[in-house]
């Protein structure tokens, strides 16, 4: 039988806020080094910013950028990343037993940031693992100040005389892991991140804050985590964050295809307990949810990666090559945040190039798109507008994680001008799903386009090789009649349906 929903512009969930497309810089194995950044590179312009990857990033449609980390923030020393490069230090990542170079930093970023261009924002981690309020204060003031004292005249003399003027910004990284540098228990982490948020609210009360919630649902201290830092934070912050990264477990590649329960649930789950602590608080705020770490990556296999390297420069770490199973995966998650896109007000795609990323380079090489690229810059470039609420009455299937699953999932964004864009999955690895949508009270007639991305080969991937194995292919049969949308969609297929 077909999968149905219904489309009806009084039905909304929220107006689609584009840091909902943001990405992730870290400095870990060849994000910034050999990604973004490569003095002397074919491509590489005076700032030794690959302007091939920048052309991709354009492309790829990325809003907030964070940096520089990631567990990598939890050691930083943000006075090591500014000033003359030749005069700063190297130092060890303990987090990626790696040498850091800081040849990129802070005013480098920056720089990379603005050529993006206005879209492009940044989101930067101040280090609660090793150190605390004075460095953060410290680091606002290099940022942020115009001038006029020390540490923002310094800046002036670095070269940069405007301030870089960030506004949002993340108290530390993932503080509820035992694998984090100076990993705290919630209690620590809350007095901590409260203590940091009140003293850089007192240089500048506009800021946008986001407190660490917890680096999975499925950690031990889930929720009560969230709820113990937040007893402490909730009127000092904005944001708690969460993490989420999926990979097949035991050749189990159909509950992998319903990864977007877990993330959905947890979403859900983060806000209950947001709301939870609000109503204890007599509180009229509401906290938002910065989803500011997620992605397909095959985790499993990276403790041995890293625990094997002896301090190298950039090493080739987390250079996950994507399927296109692994690409319809992660436009299901796509969906999941635009489904929740009433509170998950921030997200960002860990990483933006090489590392579990959309955009892969070669040193002195090409940058190609992998197969996660498409899914990323249709949903960025189609998925603005408001959110309509999308109730699926569809086939299911069974999965060892989840139970019973749905075998369609999907969204709709209504863009200002009244167009439609349908962004739907079918987990079914071997049969096409029929749809049909209810136009009810929208003036839509026509199929604009139906994209797909899918192939006989769920394997399929984009290599140096063969950069361009996998790409979006246009789908016929599509159509609108009397106020319904038919379609058909492919087998493991993520798919782009646009209306107007
Ligand atoms: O994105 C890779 C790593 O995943 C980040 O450094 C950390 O925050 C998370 O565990």
């Amino acid at each position: 039988r077909p999968a149905r929903f219904t489309l009806d512009p009084a039905f909304t969930v929220a107006e689609v806020n584009p840091r909902l497309f943001g990405s992730f810089v870290e400095h870990l194995g060849r994000c910034v080094y050999t990604g973004i950044y490569e003095p002397g590179h074919p491509a590489a312009d005076a700032d030794g910013l690959r302007t091939d990857v920048l052309e991709l990033v354009r492309e790829l449609g990325v809003t907030a950028i964070r940096y520089p980390g990631g567990n990598f923030v939890s050691g930083y020393k943000w006075e090591d990343s500014v000033g003359p490069v030749d005069q700063r230090p190297r130092r060890l990542d303990l987090a990626w037993r790696s040498t850091e170079t800081n040849r990129f930093g802070l005013s480098e970023y920056i720089a990379f940031l603005k050529k993006i261009g206005p879209q492009a924002e940044p989101m930067m981690a101040v280090n609660l693992g090793t150190r605390g309020v004075a460095e953060a204060l410290e680091l606002q003031e290099y940022a942020n100040h115009p001038s006029g004292t020390a540490l923002s005249d310094l800046r002036v003399e670095h070269g940069d005389k405007d301030p870089f003027g960030i506004r949002l910004w993340c108290l530390g990284n993932e503080m509820d892991g035992p694998w984090q540098t100076g990993h705290k228990t919630a209690e620590e982490y809350g007095r901590l991140a409260a203590e940091t948020a009140r003293a850089m609210r007192q240089i500048d009360p506009g800021l946008e804050l986001v407190a660490c919630g917890s680096s999975g649902q499925s950690m031990e201290t889930f929720a009560e985590w969230e709820a113990t830092v937040l007893k402490e934070t909730y009127d000092l912050v904005d944001y708690i964050s969460l993490h989420a990264y999926y990979e097949p477990l035991d050749g189990d590649v159909d509950s992998f295809l319903a990864s977007a329960v877990d993330m959905e649930s947890f979403i859900e789950n983060v806000v209950a307990t947001c709301d939870h602590i609000g109503a204890r608080l007599k509180s009229k705020k509401k906290i938002n949810l910065s989803f500011d770490e997620w992605n397909v990556w095959y985790l499993s296999k990276t403790d041995a990666e890293v625990s094997a390297l002896d301090w190298p420069e950039a090493p080739r770490l987390l250079e996950d090559n994507y399927s296109v199973t692994d690409a319809v995966v992660f436009g299901s998650l796509l969906i999941a945040l635009l489904r929740h896109a009433d509170r998950v007000t921030v997200a960002c795609l860990a990483q933006l190039v090489n590392v579990i990323a959309p955009i892969m380079t070669e040193p002195g090489g090409p940058a190609w798109r992998q197969t996660t690229f498409f899914p990323f810059a249709q949903a960025s470039r189609y998925g603005r507008g408001e959110v309509l609420d999308v109730r699926v009455d569809s086939p299911t299937y069974e999965t060892k994680k989840y139970g019973e699953a749905d075998l369609l999932h999907a969204t709709a964004v209504r863009a200002e001008d009244g167009t439609v864009t349908v962004f739907a999955v079918n987990r079914d690895r071997t049969e096409a799903l029929p749809l049909e949508v209810a136009l009810n009270g929208l003036d839509l007639t026509r199929v604009v386009e139906h994209s797909a991305l899918a192939d006989a080969d769920p394997d399929a991937r984009n290599t140096l090789t063969d950069p361009e194995r996998v790409v979006p292919h246009p789908v016929a049969g599509t159509e609108v009649r009397d106020g319904r949308l038919t379609a058909v969609l492919e087998p493991l297929s993520w798919n782009v349906i646009r209306l107007a």
